[in-house]
């Protein structure tokens, strides 16, 4: 029998390579070296494979589909979001494109929590304080920032990752929720007693701002100019979807103005590099893209990707395919 080829385009969590090392029919081939593949490397050794796994760093357009050769079948992509993928060339081709929906909710809105209190509270800057040996005695005005417990989170987007942040944010700081989102969610207004608004309400209200929406071309540059003048002046943003929601040199300039207290962003909107002013700004806290980062949510992306693969080669339906 001629067996089923499987290309990994950079390594993922051993969970997921064992179970798809299992099965005798497949040849699962990885690129276990510490760099992207770039584009005709990768079409080089994907070439004629069943399966593709892909992380966030591949692009995927129609042309490296097409050269990918009539084999095939699915694109597993190790990632919530998929806009690396052009999903309308994919499926024009009969290749099902999927995703890691819902095990990793946990880890990007804690993350986003994070994010949250590390701006409030000043945490990287009394940090980098302490290692700079400025600290000399207790200090009553020092490194002043807000209270979250009772303040209102604005969050855009109230999907899986949104809503369970609007959870951590309700159940254990009793904050006030509102959201904005293309859909209502009857669920959270009548559990955590959210309220539905406009991006303008949400923004010109809330205290705390958090990102969950994909990137998309009605979501680029989502919050701008326009938007940070309308945002509170201690309101916090806090950015775990996409980098090109934001428009970054906005951002820098309403942080350097204090048009708002201050940003905690996973993403850039030119990855993986912040925009220039941004470094030099005080009132933000960078993360890698690690949002998504705990060793519960890696070890479950690698074996979604991994039953996505197995299924769809077995020609039964994906367990998490992208719409
Ligand atoms: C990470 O950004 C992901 O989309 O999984
Ligand atoms: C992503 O998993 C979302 O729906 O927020």
């Amino acid at each position: 029998m001629e067996k089923k080829k499987i290309f990994i385009s950079r390594k993922i969590d051993e969970k997921g390579l064992k179970m798809l090392s299992e099965y005798k029919s497949f040849e699962v081939e990885m690129n276990s070296e510490d760099r992207v593949l770039p584009r005709d490397e990768l079409i080089e050794r994907a070439r004629e494979c069943d399966a593709l796994v892909t992380l966030l760093t591949d692009k995927i357009s129609a042309d490296v589909i097409e050269s990918l050769g009539s084999n095939l079948k699915i694109i597993a992509n190790y990632a919530v979001g998929y806009d690396n993928i052009d999903v309308n060339a994919a499926k024009a081709k009969n290749i099902v494109v999927t995703n890691t929906p819902e095990v990793m909710t946990q880890a990007v809105a804690e993350h986003a929590m994070a994010l949250m209190i590390c701006c409030a509270r000043r945490i990287v800057e009394g940090d980098q304080y302490v290692r700079d040996k400025k600290y000399k005695r207790w200090e009553a005005e020092l490194l002043l920032g807000p209270e979250i417990a009772s303040k209102t989170l604005g969050i855009i987007g109230i999907g899986r990752i949104g809503s369970a942040l609007a959870q951590i944010a309700y159940h254990g700081f009793g904050m006030k929720i509102l959201y904005h989102d293309i859909n209502r969610n009857e669920e959270i207004e009548r559990t955590l007693q959210a309220d539905y608004a406009s991006l303008n309400h949400l923004l010109e209200h809330s205290d705390f701002v958090s990102i969950h929406v994909p990137l998309l071309p009605s979501t680029k540059h989502l919050i701008g100019h326009e938007q940070f003048k309308i945002m509170k002046k201690n309101a916090i943003l806090v950015n775990t979807a996409r980098g090109p929601i934001v428009d970054e040199h906005a951002l820098a300039e309403a942080l350097e103005d204090k048009k708002i207290f201050a940003a905690g962003i996973d993403v850039f909107e030119f990855e993986p590099n912040p925009v220039a002013k941004l470094l030099e700004l005080d009132n933000i806290v960078f993360t890698p893209h690690i949002a998504s980062a705990t060793h519960e949510a890696r070890e479950a992306m690698a074996e979604c990707v991994a039953e996505n693969i197995i299924a769809v080669l077995h020609d039964r339906p994906a367990k998490t395919p992208v719409k």
